[in-house]
């Protein structure tokens, strides 16, 4: 009973990168307090990251081959751009929950599009860290 996390480019970059935006914590320590969160809700995370758009299409597949509960999502840059992503979604039948740090709708024009959100089950944005967690909760429960 796993649930993958998959993170997209520059996510390797949070605690340093705008913080002001993407807030201080790292992704490791995202993934620390996820592991427990899920040890709490008896359920395994699977957590990587990638900055190529073909790994998050290759680890949504092998989502759906291994049969995982959920994919949470921050596809970050490529969630406006990557019709690949989009379709990946929709080939698989594993539920995708977008998540965002941010909230893209309250940002720049060109991140107000999610190639992403037009194929996931939902969207979780703009709390943060605390995003992932919201998200860990609701895939806990499909
Ligand atoms: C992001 C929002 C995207 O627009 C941006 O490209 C990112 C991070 C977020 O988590 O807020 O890299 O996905």
């Amino acid at each position: 009973d796993t649930v993958f996390v998959l993170n997209g480019p520059n996510i390797n970059m949070l605690g340093l990168r705008e913080p002001d935006i993407y807030g201080h914590d790292t992704l490791d320590d995202i993934a620390s307090r996820l592991e427990d969160q899920a040890q709490a809700l008896g359920i395994a995370i699977d957590m990587r990251q990638s900055n190529h758009e073909g790994h998050i299409v290759d680890w949504l597949q092998e989502a759906n081959a291994v049969g995982a509960r959920a994919v949470i999502l921050n596809a970050a840059a490529f969630t406006h751009t990557s019709v690949a992503i989009h379709d990946a979604i929709k080939a698989i039948a594993v539920p995708v929950i977008e998540v965002h740090l941010s909230n893209p709708h309250k940002r720049e024009s060109f991140r107000h599009v999610s190639l992403v959100g037009q194929a996931a089950k939902g969207t979780i944005a703009g709390f943060g860290a605390l995003s992932y967690a919201l998200a860990l909760d609701a895939a806990a429960k499909l």
